[in-house]
């Protein structure tokens, strides 16, 4: 990343219009430039989500089943560019791109278009509200938009992505998106299985009156030039955004058939005391608080603690006292 490259006052203006999502509508992109800049840092930054969205999925069983990816609120196309690099340009054929702004289609196509010259990269026509076109063969991709949207055009994105054959949403860590992930999770969930994250498609937990103040997130893994290149450290400090943290809130979802798991989705992160763990683990049973003592299984306790995965199997909870005593990751 070459810092000499980098207009500041175009990565401070978009970083303050992001700060006011939900209270302005309207596109924010005013040329190529804004583009080229939030690609390169912002952008970057979701696609590291991506990475670590798309292996938890593929660890609960989720694959393509489908040629077609379409990219909603494309921006410069950072979800569709880690899906196709997650699973390789030849799992695809072809990309479609939608964003109000017509300045982020055309920067999106032609990057993807030059990342992958074998795909064929398109810009979708507008959606209208009586959209009857079948998304069948489509892979429907969400990223950092539905956070930008209100009420009325979370209901028509619903609508538009029902007739998808598979969708995926990666959004904002933060409890106002993670709410609005679920509710597209209780929209959808009668049309589609849910992969991942949950692991079972009943209403989701974190409905429950008492589970209010809680959000379904988990943590990406930053790559190692996080840390260590210069370009990083000052982008982080003039943003005001912590580069070790990255939260974000996810949803897969495919028509066909996915085994159903048993397995509980460890949300957030586990919290260390001396000599225990607690955490918040979401499964058929709901959403509940655990407690492990160390000494009751220590493979386990050091499993949470290093973060390997987020996806456990709990072989034994004690009925009475609710505390969990073993379990291995999956
Ligand atoms: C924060 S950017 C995220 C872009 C890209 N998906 C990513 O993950 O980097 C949000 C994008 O959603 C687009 N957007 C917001 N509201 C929209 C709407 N109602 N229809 C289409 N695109 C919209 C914006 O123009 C912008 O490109």
């Amino acid at each position: 990343m070459q810092e000499i490259d980098i207009n500041w006052d175009i990565l401070e203006r978009l970083r303050n219009r992001f700060l006011e999502t939900g209270t302005q509508a309207g596109v924010y992109w005013q040329s190529e430039e804004d583009l080229v800049h939030y690609h390169t840092t912002f952008a970057a930054r979701i696609g590291w989500k991506w990475d670590n969205a798309l292996e938890l999925a593929a660890q609960a069983g989720f694959q393509p089943q489908v040629r077609k990816i379409f990219d909603w609120g494309c921006g410069s196309g950072i979800a569709a560019l880690r899906l196709i690099a997650y699973y390789g340009a030849d799992a695809f054929d072809e990309v479609q791109l939608w964003d109000h702004s017509t300045l982020a289609c055309r920067f999106a196509q032609k990057t993807i278009a030059a990342t992958y010259p074998s795909l064929k990269v398109e810009i979708a026509p507008a959606p209208v509200l009586s959209d009857s076109e079948s998304r069948s063969d489509t892979l429907f991709l969400v990223s950092h938009a539905l956070n930008e949207l209100g009420y009325e055009a979370q209901q028509q994105l619903s609508n538009q992505i029902r007739k998808a054959a598979q969708v995926i949403f990666v959004e904002p860590g933060d409890h106002t998106s993670s709410r609005k992930v679920i509710a597209q999770r209780e929209a959808l969930r009668g049309d589609f299985q849910i992969a991942a994250p949950c692991t079972q498609c009943e209403t989701c937990p974190m409905l429950a009156e008492e589970n209010q103040r809680h959000w379904c997130h988990f943590f990406g893994k930053p790559p190692i030039e996080a840390f260590t290149e210069g370009f990083w450290a000052r982008f982080a400090q003039t943003m005001e955004i912590d580069l070790r943290s990255l939260p974000y809130s996810f949803l897969a979802l495919s028509k066909k058939q996915i085994q159903s798991s048993t397995a509980s989705r460890l949300i957030g992160r586990p919290r260390q005391f001396k000599g225990y763990t607690r955490l918040l683990s979401c499964d058929s049973a709901g959403l509940r608080e655990l407690e492990l003592q160390k000494r009751d299984d220590k493979q386990l306790w050091k499993s949470l603690k290093k973060e390997q995965s987020t996806l456990y199997r709990w072989t034994e909870i004690d009925a009475s006292s609710g505390r969990l005593k073993s379990g291995e990751a999956q």
